[in-house]
């Protein structure tokens, strides 16, 4: 367990650049943590690490969205879900087995389905706003 904080957007997405360096060809991101906490913003960090140019906006209406970088990346939003069956309904089981890296926002909400070697990241907003704490769980 690993606690980092964060002082801005840039700051998000370097730490998000040094924990891809860290990650297997193929793994499973869960992101936990509120609104405006910073999850999406740290999948742009990762997509920018792979070399992927399109814009990488919150797919919390599409659910998911797809890019192809060095490597796929599929970013996940389960923000609208209220149950974990319905991230079954959607094919969650086959999203998390894609190639390359599978970064899931608002992982809460299907808590129990993700596998085992799944990376947790859950982003807290201090008092003061401006900073963003970090917790890395590679349990
Ligand atoms: N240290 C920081 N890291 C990340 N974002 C920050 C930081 N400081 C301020 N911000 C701002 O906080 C907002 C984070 O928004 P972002 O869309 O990443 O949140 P989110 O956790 O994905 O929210 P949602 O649950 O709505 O999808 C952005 O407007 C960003 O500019
Ligand atoms: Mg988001």
């Amino acid at each position: 367990m690993r606690e980092v904080v964060s002082h801005g957007p840039e700051d998000t997405h370097r730490l998000a650049a040094e924990i891809l360096s860290s990650l297997p060809d193929r793994a499973v991101v869960a992101l936990y943590g509120d609104l405006g906490s910073g999850k999406t913003c740290f999948v742009q960090g990762l997509a920018e690490a792979m070399g992927i140019t399109e814009p990488v906006t919150s797919p919390t209406f599409t659910l998911v969205n797809e890019y192809k970088g060095g490597r796929l990346l599929t970013h996940v939003d389960l923000y609208r879900l209220t149950h974990p069956d319905e991230a079954l309904a959607m094919g969650f089981e086959e999203l998390i087995e894609s190639d390359g890296i599978t970064a899931v926002e608002w992982a809460e909400r299907a808590e129990e389905l993700f596998p085992a070697g799944t990376l947790r990241l859950r982003f807290r907003t201090p008092e003061d706003g401006q900073t963003r704490v970090i917790t890395i769980d590679e349990g």
